[in-house]
């Protein structure tokens, strides 16, 4: 994201949070506007001590069939904060004309047969400190005293019984719908916090300490892919260290010689001998970039006849008068680089001709892969060196190298049976010697859009 003023948070776990608060407002909101809008369209109950007719009722009826001695009792216990009831004296009141409350009670008091021939007086007083106004009944000859206050408010208790569940239950509806979202964005957010620190620290710390792979599945598929990928970047920058740390080894020798042989001066200064470390030097400076550009190679795949290919490199070889015989499929056709795979081949053999004095060369079909075999009857490589000896630069000893071989023929072969997806192993040769096996797959887009199989090495 630019630098730009936004008014969205800058991080993904702000940015997550936030749309869960708007969303949730706007649930709000949806929710508050249909209440409004499907709220049921009875009218407002109208201002007046008539919703409080039966209570008044009740009580005139109760405080009559009530002895003397108890009606004190009787009309404070039925006394509330909206209706107070009294025996004695009428309630202090500043009359306000309001002539249709009044009428609407004595209606409704009147229409109770015990109440017909009693005197009623009602009136409606100013408002009080709460800002209502009251209602009065006396009836004088009765005792009986009521005072009920107007409004509605009386009903908010009975209001919140209905709505205060219903607003708890929203409420907390919210809250546990919060705290999950925010605590699964929270849980989805970790990795990928971790993963951009192991990005960052990976930078500058080459040593790949793989992230552990946890969360969703499209994040631990991140992670699996980050450690591959770690891994792969490791491995290349240690094998291009290695390489130049060998370079820079195997230079020094001729750079040392060189520089005495200038130095002593006499037969050892001749021109020859220091051409020769030249050559020797250049060699070995071409040979490793030589391979560093073959790792990146992009030459086209094409349908090749593998048995013509082999066949045409060990004529090469024999008609410089080495001991080569070849024996093959005809008609084996394989999709490879031919280029690479005459390559492959050419270091396979030049390995066996330097190490042995015999060597057989066989192409033939197994299953859906092409096999090419290069045995000889040298000394072999044992099998714990079997690894070591695929490294850039690697010989198995001083007295084998002689030939100013650079240790780099294998690890080339090994790269391009990679590159193609194939399979390298060494065994033994019977009676004696190494037989190299190489099984390239006929068509290895076949097993495109998988991800490459690690390649057996014995
Ligand atoms: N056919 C073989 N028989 C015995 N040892 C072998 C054979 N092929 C390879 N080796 C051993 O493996 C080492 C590595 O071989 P590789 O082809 O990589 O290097 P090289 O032949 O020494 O040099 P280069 O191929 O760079 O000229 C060799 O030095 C040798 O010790
Ligand atoms: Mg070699």
């Amino acid at each position: 994201m630019t630098d730009r003023f936004s008014l969205l948070p800058r991080t993904v776990y702000g940015q997550m949070v936030a749309i869960v608060i708007s969303s949730m407002l706007v649930t709000i909101f949806v929710v508050a506007f249909l209440v409004v809008a499907l709220r049921p369209t009875v009218p407002p109950l109208p201002e007046g001590p008539w919703p409080n007719a039966l209570a008044i009722e009740t009580a005139i009826d109760a405080l009559r069939a009530s002895p003397t001695a108890t009606r004190d009792a009787v009309a404070r216990g039925m006394s509330a904060p909206d209706m107070q009831i009294q025996t004695t004296g009428p309630f202090p009141c500043a009359r306000i004309p309001t002539e249709h409350f009044s009428v609407l009670l004595r209606r409704i008091l009147k229409a109770q047969p015990d109440n017909r021939d009693a005197i009623i007086t009602e009136s409606t007083c100013a408002a009080d400190s709460s800002g209502m106004t009251s209602t009065h009944i006396d009836m004088p000859r009765e005792g009986i005293f009521i005072t009920a206050h107007n409004g509605i408010n009386h009903h908010l208790p009975q209001l919140m019984r209905t709505t205060l569940p219903l607003i708890v239950s929203f409420l907390s509806l919210l809250v546990i719908m919060g705290t999950l979202s925010l605590w699964s964005l929270w849980r989805i957010n970790r990795p990928l916090k971790v993963l951009a620190n192991k990005a960052d620290t990976f930078g500058h710390d080459i040593t790949p300490e793989p992230l552990t792979e946890q969360g969703p599945l499209e994040l631990r598929r991140v992670a699996r892919a980050f450690n591959r990928m770690q891994a792969r970047i490791a491995a290349a920058t240690e094998e291009r260290t290695r390489m130049l740390m060998a370079i820079g080894h195997d230079l020094r020798t001729p750079l040392t010689r060189l520089s005495m042989r200038i130095e002593m001066g006499g037969p050892d200064a001749a021109p020859a001998a220091l051409r020769n470390d030249l050559w020797l030097m250049n060699r070995m400076l071409n040979g490793a970039l030589s391979f560093l550009k073959g790792q990146g190679d992009t030459e086209p795949a094409e349908r090749v006849d593998i048995g013509a290919l082999v066949e045409s490199v060990c004529a090469e070889f024999e008609a410089i008068g080495r001991n080569v015989t070849y024996q093959g499929d005809l008609g084996l056709t394989c999709l490879c680089q031919p280029v690479a795979v005459a390559r492959m081949v050419n270091n396979l053999i030049d390995n066996a001709c330097k190490f042995g004095s015999h060597v057989r060369v066989d192409t033939r079909r197994h299953d859906n892969e092409a096999i090419i075999e290069v045995a000889d009857n040298g000394p072999g490589i044992p099998s714990e060196m079997h690894d070591i000896v695929l490294l850039p630069f690697a010989r198995l000893d001083p007295a084998r190298s002689a030939d100013g071989g650079l240790g780099l023929g294998l690890s080339i072969i090994h790269d391009i049976v990679q590159r193609h997806r194939g399979t390298l192993t060494f065994h033994h040769n019977q009676p004696s010697g190494l037989r190299v096996r190489i099984a390239l797959p006929l068509d290895p887009h076949g097993t495109r859009g998988r991800p490459p199989e690690p390649h057996a090495v014995h």
